[in-house]
């Protein structure tokens, strides 16, 4: 079997709906200083395009990787924190960076665990939200794109690792080598 990616969203898409999100998040957290967490590895790419155009005094951003317990796809909402936060988020205005919401389980788990550590506000932001498959409601604050049931690689999201590199989102079809 060999997989071959085809477009979903364009880069300049991607990049106009980031520009809009970004002026949308500056407006909002206006004279309030902002503390971005990224999700690991899959909301990187989002976040530095993202986390650039915000205009907000006294910026920061931290870094956690988590994984959730379960079998092959479906994720159990289980989080297992690999690596934590390097600080703390007490009285903070904190804003998550995620890749994409599936059935939502992680994010779920994860805000919950967040939430105890005392943030002054705690809101979501997504790249991609595949409504169709959620099992746990999670309250999402900032969505660039709803998309179909589909799996989808690029702009940090990966099949097997790779992928993530592709600055535009593609959807992964497999077709025999035989064929190809
Ligand atoms: P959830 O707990 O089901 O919402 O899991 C979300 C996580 O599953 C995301 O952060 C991704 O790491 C992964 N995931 C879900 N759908 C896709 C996809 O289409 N492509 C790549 N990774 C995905
Ligand atoms: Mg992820």
């Amino acid at each position: 079997m060999r997989e071959r990616i085809k477009e979903l969203i364009s880069e300049e898409s991607i990049e106009r709906r980031i520009r809009e999100l970004a002026a949308q998040i500056s407006c909002d957290y206006k004279g309030r200083p902002l503390h971005l967490i990224c999700i690991l590895k899959g909301g990187a790419v989002f976040l530095c395009e993202l986390a650039k155009r915000i205009q907000n005094e006294g910026l920061t951003m931290d870094f956690m990787s988590v994984s959730s317990y379960g079998s092959g796809t479906e994720s159990s909402g289980i989080v297992r924190i690999v690596k934590d936060l390097d600080e703390p988020l007490m009285g903070r205005e904190v804003l998550i960076v995620e890749d994409i919401i599936d059935t939502g389980s992680t994010l779920n788990h994860l805000r919950k665990l967040l939430l105890e550590r005392g943030p002054r506000s705690l809101e979501i932001c997504t790249l991609l939200d595949k409504p169709s498959r959620r099992l746990q409601d999670v309250p999402v604050r900032y969505s660039c794109f709803k998309i179909p049931d589909r799996f989808v690689v690029g702009y940090g999201l990966d099949y097997d690792q790779r992928y993530r590199n592709l600055p535009y989102i593609g959807v992964v079809e497999f077709q025999d080598s035989e064929n190809s």
